[in-house]
C-alpha cells in the first residue's frame, strides 16, 4: 500500500477510536449522574431522634420531637395572629389544617407548600433559597407575598402593642427578651408539633403494620421507577433541588391536599400530577399505575 493511504486508513482509525471514546465516557458520566446513591441521613435521624435502625433510606415520621410546651403554645397563638404585619394576614390565612397545610392556592405567583411536617426539610421554598427552618419563618413573617412585615422588629413593634402578648413572651424568656429571634423561636416550637406521624407508611417503616397488597406494589413501583433519587428522606422531598433550580417539594400528606404542582401547573388530579413526572411512563391499562397512586396517597 502507499504510504499515502496507510495514513489516511490510520487518521480514520484513531478519529473513531476517540469519538467512540468521547461517547463511552459521555455515557458513563450521565450514568453517574443519574444514578441514585441513597444519602446517608443517619445524624440528621439522630439529631431529630428518628429510630432509624442503622441507615434506612424510608423511615417513619417521629411521632414526638421535642418542643418547650410553653414556647409552642406562644407559636400557636402567633400562628393564628393577623397582628403581625400590615395586610390582616396570619399563617393560618395560607396554611389551614384543612388542606393539610397549605391553602392550595398560588400567592404572588407562589404555589403553597405545607406547614407540615416542614421542620423536616433541608432547602425551603420553590428555589431552595433556604436552608434551614428558623430563616424560613423568619422569611414568611417578613416577605410581602407571606405576612409583610417587612422585618421581625416591625412585626414585634406590631404585636407589642398588645400587653398581654408581650408580658406572655417576657415570662417565658425574660424581661426586654420580647424580640423578633424569640418570635421566631416560639413559631418554629409549634412547628415541632406539625407533624402527621403514625399514618400507614409510617406504621409499615416502623414494623408496625403492613401496607396492603395495593399500597405495598405502589411501594415497589415508587422504589423500581427511581422517584425516590428526587423524593427521598423522612418527608420524601424537600432534599433536591433540580438543575432547573426548583426545589424538589415532600410528598407527605397528598391525599390532605387535593392541588398538587408538577411542571410548574397545577392540577386538582393526582394522576395527571404525576405523569409530569420523570419515571411515570406507563401503559395506558397499567395496574401499577394505580398501585402507585394508592401508595402516594398513603403517605
Ligand atoms: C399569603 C400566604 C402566606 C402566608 C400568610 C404565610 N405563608 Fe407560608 N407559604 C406560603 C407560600 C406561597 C409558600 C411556598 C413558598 C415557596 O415555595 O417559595 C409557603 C411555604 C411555607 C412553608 C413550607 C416551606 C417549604 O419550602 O416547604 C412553611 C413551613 C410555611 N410557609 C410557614 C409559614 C408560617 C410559619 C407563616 C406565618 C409566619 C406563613 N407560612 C405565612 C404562603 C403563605
Ligand atoms: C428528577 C427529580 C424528580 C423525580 C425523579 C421525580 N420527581 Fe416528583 N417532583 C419533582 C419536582 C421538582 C416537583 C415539583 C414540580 C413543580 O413544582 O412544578 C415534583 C412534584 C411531584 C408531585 C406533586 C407534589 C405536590 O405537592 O405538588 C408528585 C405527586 C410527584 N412529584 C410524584 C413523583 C413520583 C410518583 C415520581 C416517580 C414516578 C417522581 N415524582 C419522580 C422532582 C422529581
Amino acid at each position: 500500500m502507499k504510504r499515502k493511504y496507510v495514513w489516511i486508513y490510520s487518521s480514520y482509525a484513531v478519529a473513531a477510536i476517540v469519538v467512540g471514546l468521547c461517547f463511552f465516557v459521555n455515557r458513563w458520566r450521565t450514568a453517574q449522574r443519574h444514578a441514585y446513591v441513597p444519602e446517608d441521613l443517619s445524624a440528621e435521624y439522630a439529631a431529630w431522634g428518628i429510630d432509624a435502625d442503622g441507615m434506612k433510606e424510608f423511615v417513619a415520621l417521629p411521632v414526638h420531637l421535642p418542643y418547650n410546651p410553653i414556647a409552642s403554645r406562644l407559636g400557636i397563638d402567633m400562628f393564628t395572629s393577623k397582628k403581625m404585619g400590615p395586610y390582616s394576614r396570619s399563617c393560618v390565612s395560607c396554611h389551614p389544617q384543612s388542606g393539610g397545610g397549605a391553602d392550595g392556592r398560588r400567592h404572588s405567583g407562589v404555589f403553597t407548600r405545607p406547614a407540615y411536617n416542614a421542620v423536616f426539610g433541608k432547602y425551603y421554598l420553590h428555589d431552595g433559597s433556604i436552608s434551614n427552618f428558623p430563616d424560613l419563618v423568619r422569611c414568611m413573617i417578613e416577605d410581602t407575598r407571606f405576612i409583610g412585615a417587612g422585618s421581625l422588629s416591625n412585626a414585634v413593634a406590631r404585636l407589642n402593642a398588645d400587653g398581654r402578648i408581650r408580658k406572655r413572651f417576657e415570662t417565658h424568656y425574660g424581661d426586654g427578651n420580647f424580640v423578633g429571634t424569640n418570635l421566631v423561636d416560639s413559631i418554629v416550637n409549634f412547628s415541632r408539633t406539625l407533624m402527621t406521624a403514625n399514618g400507614p407508611f409510617d406504621r409499615f417503616c416502623g414494623g408496625r403494620d403492613a401496607l396492603d397488597a395495593e399500597r405495598l406494589a405502589g411501594f415497589e413501583q415508587f422504589k423500581a421507577r427511581r422517584c425516590a433519587r428526587c423524593h427521598s428522606g423522612p418527608s420524601l422531598g424537600t432534599r433536591v433541588v433540580t438543575e432547573d433550580g426548583v426545589r424538589v417539594p415532600s410528598l407527605r400528606g397528598l391525599s390532605k391536599r387535593g392541588i398538587y404542582q408538577a411542571n410548574g401547573s397545577l392540577y386538582s388530579d393526582l394522576a395527571a400530577a404525576v405523569a409530569m413526572m420523570p419515571g411515570s411512563d406507563f401503559e395506558d391499562d397499567d395496574k401499577s399505575r394505580l398501585s402507585l397512586l394508592a401508595f402516594l396517597r398513603c403517605l
